[in-house]
């Protein structure tokens, strides 16, 4: 873990409701460990948020450079991993699956993201192209939702990116078949050894061909701001031709 405020806090960030109330790191194992008052706040702290606001006039034009925007500010505001999103798919038998990702770039084209093609996700996202994400930047009383579809990037962009991974995370690519099961940690970590083995003379380590990114084209994308009592803030761009239309949901 690269950020020391976390480390002290026991993984919890430091919001609010946390402060103080834990510095050691909850034993699952140990039923002395009591988590009483800990689940307490995590389950009953209201939270009212309000100081501010997200009007119309102060929107972009388009939901990228408002996204850039508040990512930028999410990043100088301290947000832990501003660039992680939830992401849902849905899996070629129907079954919705979500998981965090690291968005990696974003332009007019869409918000790319970096994975194994051949993991749940990918193979879901091959079956079905339509996908959501959320940015949930809670500390910020913030959130970006994004509803849209998925394509490859072009090999050459995840030629560039995986070039640029530390050389431990492209031996990681070629060791694991991301989302299939293993025997043991140890299975995993023989992988490892025998991949860097294998490209011991390797530099750079070649890209797997299974390895790319995706980049999500959204048809919809809201900005939420928290307000006070409940009457939160949202607006939603909607594609329309060439521009996008705006529309301010109940919330
Ligand atoms: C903060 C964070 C960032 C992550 N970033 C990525 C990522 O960029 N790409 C990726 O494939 N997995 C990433 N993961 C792991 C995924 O959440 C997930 O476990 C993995 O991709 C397998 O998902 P799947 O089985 O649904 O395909 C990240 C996890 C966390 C907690």
């Amino acid at each position: 873990m690269s950020d020391n405020s976390l480390l002290s806090t026991g993984g919890f960030p430091a919001g609010d409701q946390y402060r103080g109330a834990m510095t050691q790191p909850i034993d699952p194992t140990d039923p002395t460990d009591s988590t009483e008052p800990l689940l307490e706040a995590a389950l009953r702290t209201h939270t009212d948020y309000g100081a501010e606001k997200l009007d119309e006039a102060d929107l972009a034009s388009d939901p990228f450079a408002q996204f850039t925007a508040w990512l930028a500010e999410a990043a100088e505001r301290g947000v832990y991993e501003p660039n992680a999103m939830v992401l849902g798919t849905i899996d070629p038998d129907g079954a919705p699956s979500i998981r965090t990702v690291l968005l990696r770039g974003v332009d007019e084209r869409g918000f790319a993201f970096y994975t194994d093609y051949t993991s749940r996700k990918g193979r879901a996202l091959q079956a079905n192209p339509g996908v959501a994400a959320v940015f949930p930047w809670y500390t910020l009383h913030r959130q970006v939702k994004i509803f849209g579809t998925a394509q490859r990037v072009a090999p050459e962009d995840s030629e560039d990116y995986f070039a640029h991974r530390p050389r431990g995370a492209q031996l990681a690519a070629w060791s694991s078949d991301q989302s299939q099961p293993i025997a043991s940690r140890e299975a995993l970590e023989q992988k490892v050894v025998d991949t860097e083995r294998r490209f011991a003379d390797a530099d750079p380590v070649p890209r797997p061909e299974r390895w790319g990114g995706f980049r999500i084209v959204p048809e919809r994308v809201e900005f939420w701001q928290g307000r006070t009592s409940r009457l939160h803030d949202r607006l939603l761009f909607h594609r329309e031709g060439a521009g996008w239309r705006v529309e301010r949901l109940q919330p």
